[in-house]
């Protein structure tokens, strides 16, 4: 039932690759594009996480975009970040059977009741983006590398600090994004296989002595939580000494990071802002990255994942075989759910500009607003 694509290894490469993996997996698309699209087709539900993050606005967007033009009617929710809100409309979708589920969790487990109901209806279920844990009923997924996102967090933020100037050891302090999010675990696994060594051998000092996954998440991936864990961090362990560098997750958390951060000096009177990480693109982040306040975020085009994962969405209704590139990561306690990778890209002040125009992600005018 599967065919598997060559995994690339650069972010160049593996975008060629999933276009290709698209273009043999979506025959019905040329279909759409010749004006065939009908209602007749069926409807696809899409349960996203929340509005409060433009990353999932575009994903939404772009998935109802590209499914309707296959022909699919889009039944498209938004859970404000609440796990019940996400539950009744996942129920909803099978109670209405919506022919196929898409779903994004706000908590990766909270689903599986609602799951196994879709599975009884015979609704498969794709997880985009985050995984679907302690399920049989997620049949696939399509995701970003997330180890790799973290991986490149990590190195970013070393190369940030080397290029700061700053004499290590370098004072650094971690944050990561919600526990209940199972990529979560895969960032800060990623970002610390490349950080680690520099903490043992002393390159890095985490002076609140806060290493643990555990002690160091984001509730809902919260900025207001992340800058609340800032301060805190601040007043309890630099008061004598100053911060080079901040691992965060996600660009919300760093923007909610920074903000700790000049409330407390940096970034002014000679006091340097630290490096700070991110991830996701967002317009906001991307600007204070070209005003030099956020160091990196990392670019993961939601408009390639859409296309993915509605490509996806009619194997899997057509009864074709679906492309995946990995059958060993994605472990959900249950079973290893057969996954589509796509490829993060790093993005610092030197080429943030450049990579986002060159996909089209953003226009010059966006940059100026
Ligand atoms: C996504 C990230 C996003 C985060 C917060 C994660 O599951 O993979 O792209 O930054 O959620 O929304």
């Amino acid at each position: 039932m599967r065919k598997l694509v060559a995994f690339a290894a650069t972010a160049a490469l593996a975008l060629t690759v999933t276009a290709c993996g698209q273009n043999t997996a979506s025959p019905s698309a040329s279909g759409s594009a010749s004006g065939s699209a009908a209602a007749e087709k069926g409807t696809i539900g899409v349960a996203m996480p929340t509005k409060t993050s433009e990353r999932w606005i575009k994903d939404g967007e772009y998935l109802k975009k590209t499914l309707e033009e296959a022909g699919y009617t889009v039944n498209l929710q938004y859970a404000n970040d609440e796990i019940p809100t996400q539950v009744t409309q996942v129920s909803d979708m099978v109670t209405k059977k919506n022919q196929l589920l898409v779903i994004a969790a706000i908590d990766g487990v909270a689903l599986k009741g609602a799951l196994a109901d879709a599975k009884e209806n015979g609704i498969p279920v794709i997880a985009y983006d985050r995984l679907l844990r302690e399920t049989d009923a997620v049949s696939y997924y399509t995701t970003f590398d997330n180890f790799k996102v973290g991986v490149q967090q990590g190195e970013s933020l070393l190369e940030g600090l080397t290029a700061s100037g700053a004499k290590s050891p370098w004072n650094v302090e971690l944050f990561a994004g919600s526990a209940d999010d199972n990529n979560s675990k895969f960032f800060f696994n990623g970002a610390m296989s490349v950080l680690q060594p520099k903490i043992d051998d002393g390159t890095l000092k985490i002076v609140s002595g806060e290493t643990d996954f555990n002690k160091v998440t984001t509730l809902r991936w919260d900025a207001g939580v992340a800058k609340k864990r800032m301060e805190t961090l601040l007043t309890k362990s630099y008061s004598d000494k100053d911060i080079n560098g901040v691992l965060a997750p996600y660009d919300g958390i760093s923007r909610g990071i920074i903000a700790a951060l000049k409330a407390n000096g940096y970034g002014s009177g000679g006091k340097a802002m630290p490096i700070v990480t991110g991830q996701d693109a967002e317009l906001e982040s991307v600007k204070m990255i070209l005003s030099g306040e956020q160091y990196s975020t990392i670019f993961k085009d939601t408009r390639e994942l859409a296309k993915t994962t509605a490509a996806m969405v009619q194997e899997v209704l057509s009864g074709k075989e679906v492309t995946v590139n990995d059958t060993k990561t994605y472990d959900n306690g249950v079973k290893v759910v057969p996954t589509m990778l796509l490829q993060p890209v790093s993005l610092n002040k030197a080429n943030v500009k450049q990579v986002l125009l060159d996909a089209g992600y953003y226009t010059e005018a966006d940059f100026a607003k």
